[in-house]
């Protein structure tokens, strides 16, 4: 396929972003045919700033149109995998912004519909697996340069979010319009990144707060401690409250440790011996001559990289690998069968919350469900 023709669904904030990069001609190979939304304002908004592009109030009459070989699903949480399944179905290429869905089972469904059509790509827009930090530090891990996963750390409280963000749009920030809040909305790029870099907890125990500091429904505050297969531990801790929010991630290995500061900058210590060597040869004076730097042999070797954040182009990095899978047959960077796993995590996070108690990952689909449908109908009560 020499040109990608794309729709894009949904023209808020995002789906105007992706509209503008394909419009402005920023993804080779691909331009904008076509786009759909159901307000009013925003179809008014396209007509005016995109002449030659068609314009559809509803999703299906898009995909039914023979305009789009591509869509981009740009639209409330819970619409993804319903409209990712009608476009599928079609054999249109899929796009999905994050998150995958709200719950495991709907994703369950688009993840199934996806694979009666091998030959059909379906994305997740993961934009900070193109985000070169990223990339180094899955490269380093995948070298296994830092050993084997002992504890991760992730405080990511830097997604300051203010009471008239919430108030911009009636489905934000609401259990029956979003699904939840900082872990559907904002934090889904680093739970995707975290088991994209160290893999898929297996256990989680977090601790969520509601409406802490803005008048919301939804958590918007979140501590979780976790598991890994191997014994590995991990924090994650999120808000979006914070002015003075910190991001620093630590992934701590038994022969290394990468710190990665602000998205921006990563500092990769590697160990001259593994830990558990140390840990039988030196005695305690010992260790601490090494750990003082006071001995021949070094404790570590450091190095560290600077990779100023791009966000666009983060974006049109993802656009541009989906187009070349399309026309090219390009591996994705983010295979829409991938989307789950970020989702799966959340839903653990507010399982464990809900229950008391830690849970297992993947959490009981039907429980999960059940339990969310309740915290829909407590919001309900309260209007
Ligand atoms: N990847 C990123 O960096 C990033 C950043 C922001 C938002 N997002 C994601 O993009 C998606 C949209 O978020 P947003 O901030 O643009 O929201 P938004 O509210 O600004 O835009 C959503 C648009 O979808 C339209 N819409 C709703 N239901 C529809 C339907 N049935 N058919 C057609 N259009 C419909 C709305 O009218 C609105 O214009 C969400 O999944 C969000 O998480 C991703």
């Amino acid at each position: 396929m020499e040109n990608v023709r794309y729709g894009v669904i949904g023209i808020g904030n995002m789906g105007t972003s992706h509209s503008g990069w394909l419009a402005g001609g920023k993804i080779p190979g691909a331009t904008l045919t076509a786009v759909c939304d159901i307000d009013e304002k925003r179809r008014a908004w396209a007509k005016e700033n995109l002449p030659e592009v068609a314009v559809f109030e509803d999703y299906k009459e898009l995909l039914d149109s023979k305009l789009v070989d591509a869509v981009i699903i740009a639209v409330p949480h819970y619409l993804h995998p319903e409209m990712a399944i009608e476009s599928l179905k079609r054999n249109i290429n899929t796009m999905v912004e994050k998150p995958a869905g709200v719950y495991a089972s709907q994703i369950r469904e688009m993840n199934a519909e996806a694979e009666k059509h091998p030959d059909v790509k379906f994305a997740m827009m993961f934009n900070q697996r193109t985000n070169p930090l990223y990339q180094k530090v899955k490269e380093i891990l995948d070298a296994g340069t830092i050993g084997e996963l002992r504890r991760v750390t992730w405080i990511i409280t830097s997604w300051w979010r203010t009471q008239k963000y919430y108030d911009s749009s009636a489905w934000r920030a609401t259990w029956a319009g979003e699904g939840g809040g900082v872990l559907v909305n904002q934090a889904p790029h680093q739970l995707d990144l975290l088991q994209w870099l160290c893999g898929m907890p297996s256990l989680m125990e977090a601790h969520l707060k509601y409406g802490s500091h803005r008048d919301i429904t939804v958590e918007d505050d979140v501590t979780a401690y976790f598991e890994y297969p191997n014994g590995a531990t991990g924090t994650f801790i999120t808000c979006t409250h914070d002015a003075l929010g910190t991001d620093r991630l630590e992934i701590h290995g038994d022969n290394g440790k990468i710190i990665i500061t602000d998205s921006k900058c990563v500092t990769v210590k590697k160990m001259d011996k593994p830990e558990d060597v140390w840990n039988h040869e030196l005695d305690f004076r010992q260790m601490l001559a090494l750990v003082k730097g006071q001995t021949q042999q070094k404790l570590y070797t450091e190095e560290t990289f600077e990779c100023p954040e791009n966000w666009d182009q983060q974006h049109i990095d993802v656009l541009i690998n989906f187009t070349n899978a399309i026309a090219k047959g390009e591996e994705l960077i983010a295979p829409g069968a991938e989307g789950i796993k970020a989702v799966e995590i959340a839903n653990a996070m507010f399982l464990s919350d809900w229950l008391g108690h830690a849970v297992t990952i993947p959490v009981d689909d039907e429980l999960f469900y059940e339990k969310l449908q309740e915290k829909v109908q407590e919001e309900k009560n309260r209007k």
